[in-house]
């Protein structure tokens, strides 16, 4: 069994804004008693987001942290880290957060907040990804986990997976396939960091005892 030094695992937080499809990847990944990492707290700065509602039955504390409610960012992001740390939040995972974070936030949790998103980065940054994914008519699509800097999307990045952009394809086709994919890769990437096997250097990441693929990816095939 897979466990941090000491015996504990690690606690997450996870941050939603939204229907929280990456959530329940981690709520079935930590349900596994093997798993390295539990949910200690899920935050949602909106309040009736759908992914609140996963929460319940697996018994899952949850807080909601409304930016509305809070003159500005800066207090916002105060009681974020403030109930972050009321948890014993040992890593900070963003599941759809639609809010950017500042850089005192992010500086905060420096090497211990990561991010998932639609595109192979650095491709796609921001929002509308897949129907300009699309539009850029690009044969491989996919999605990332990294590291969150200050910069919007930006960071080392840890695990991607690429999948194929089909010709009769739109924005929501697309979507759905890379979907299945950030499903399989945040809740690995979270395992990874709660065995201890990742490491940043000179913002790169290193990843320990993983295998690299020796698949080429040729989209579309030529059967000639
Ligand atoms: C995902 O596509 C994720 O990559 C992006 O926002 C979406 C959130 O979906 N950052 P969900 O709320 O996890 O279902």
């Amino acid at each position: 069994m897979a466990e941090r030094k000491g015996g504990t695992k690690l606690k997450l937080g996870v941050l939603i804004s939204g229907r929280g499809s990456n959530l329940q990847a981690l709520i079935d990944a930590s349900a596994n008693p093997d798993y390295p990492a539990e949910i200690a707290l899920v935050v949602s700065n909106v309040p009736n987001a759908k992914g609140l509602e996963r929460c319940r039955q697996p018994n899952i504390a949850t807080a909601v942290i409304d930016h509305k409610d809070f003159d500005d960012r800066e207090s916002f992001e105060a009681e974020l880290d403030k109930t972050l740390r009321a948890s014993g939040v040992g890593l900070v995972c963003l599941a759809g957060f639609m809010r950017l974070l500042t850089d005192t936030f992010v500086n905060r949790w420096h090497d211990r907040l990561i991010n998932i998103h639609p595109s192979l980065l650095p491709a796609f940054k921001g929002i509308n990804v897949h129907e300009r994914a699309v539009e850029a008519g690009v044969r491989i699509a996919g999605c990332t986990v990294h590291y969150v800097r200050p910069a919007m999307d930006d960071g080392p990045i840890i695990v991607q997976a690429a999948v194929p952009v089909h010709p009769d394809d739109d924005a929501d086709t697309l979507a759905a396939r890379v979907l299945t994919h950030e499903h399989r890769i945040y809740p690995l990437v979270v395992s990874l960091i709660a065995e201890g096997r990742v490491r940043v250097a000179s913002e790169r990441v290193l990843i320990d005892d993983v295998h690299s693929s020796e698949e080429t990816l040729i989209n579309p095939i030529d059967r000639r």
